[in-house]
């Protein structure tokens, strides 16, 4: 019904683009959207909304963004390799939805906190948070991890980790540890760390390892960035990744 009533507006202004307000579309949840967008979203679908296709589709002009309730199913828990953002609130995922249905060229309209609390009650519990200095991996598997990214990764990013190859001919990367690396990464989840980094990595041959190889890479990064180890193999599985929060130390 929304839907309907803001089509006909746009259709009436359709020479002069509607600013927020004159769609009813609550200007400071818009504003909150557009940076929680940035921290979270802009890294796979771009500031422009464009993405990167196929890997990561476009939004501006993702007809899929008029079903208000999907939207908020693909944030809470994710859609095939679209990682889950557990941790956002019924309000923050509302920002988001108010602002990606309505940034770039978009004129899909306002939606209430109050609705997108109400999908979120459908889709259940998703355990607690925790961060990655909570001892989410396993010596063992930063071993193995070590191994797959002397192989994969190591000739771009440097044996260090600090995103000096070392070939000196050989263009400089982001780093994959320490300071600089965490202040990029910062409220991130391991979620978006993996999923990102298996559309995008090894830059020459994208998708190449196997999940378990993924986040067994994660792990020797942890390791070298000095979170401790703990009991547990972290998991290939977006869902659980998605519960683990990139901080600098605390
Ligand atoms: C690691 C990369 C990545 C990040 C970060 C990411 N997405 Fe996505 N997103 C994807 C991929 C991949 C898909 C395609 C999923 C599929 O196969 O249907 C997608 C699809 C979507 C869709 C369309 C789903 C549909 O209905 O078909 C929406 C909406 C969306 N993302 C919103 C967001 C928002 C909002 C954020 C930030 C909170 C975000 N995404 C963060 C990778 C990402
Ligand atoms: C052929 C060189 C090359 C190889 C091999 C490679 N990368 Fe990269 N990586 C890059 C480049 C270049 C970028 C920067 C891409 C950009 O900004 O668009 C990058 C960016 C990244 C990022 C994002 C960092 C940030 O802060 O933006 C991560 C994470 C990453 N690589 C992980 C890996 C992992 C893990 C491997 C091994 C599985 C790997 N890369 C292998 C070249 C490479």
């Amino acid at each position: 019904m929304l839907k309907l009533v803001v089509g006909v507006l746009g259709l009436t202004f359709v020479n002069a683009p509607i600013s927020v307000a004159q769609q009813g579309i609550d200007p400071v949840l818009y504003e909150q959207g557009q940076q929680l967008y940035q921290e979270n979203c802009a890294l796979c679908h771009q500031d422009s909304g464009v993405g990167d296709p196929p890997r990561f589709p476009a939004l501006s002009g993702n007809d899929q963004l008029g079903d208000p309730a999907r939207i908020v199913r693909s944030i809470h828990s994710g859609r095939r390799r679209m990682p889950p953002f557990p941790r956002l609130t019924a309000e923050e995922i509302s920002s988001l939805a108010n602002y990606v249905r309505n940034a770039w060229a978009n004129d899909f309209g306002g939606v209430s906190t109050g609705d997108v609390a109400a999908v979120l009650e459908g889709l259940g519990e998703t355990g607690p948070m925790t961060s990655i200095w909570d001892g989410v991996y396993t010596e063992a598997q930063a071993t193995v991890g070590q191994a797959v990214y002397s192989g994969a990764c190591g000739i771009c990013h440097g044996r260090r980790l600090n995103g000096a190859p070392e070939d000196p001919d050989m263009r400089s990367t982001p780093p994959l540890a320490r300071a600089r690396f965490l202040r990029v990464w910062d409220g991130r989840s391991l979620a978006t760390l993996f999923e990102y980094t298996r559309a995008t990595m090894p830059e020459d041959n994208p998708s190449s390892l196997t999940d378990q190889e993924y986040v067994d890479v994660i792990a020797h990064m942890l390791t070298v960035g000095g979170m401790p180890a703990g009991d547990d193999e972290l998991q290939p599985d977006p869902r659980s990744l998605a519960r683990v929060v990139i901080r600098p130390q605390p």
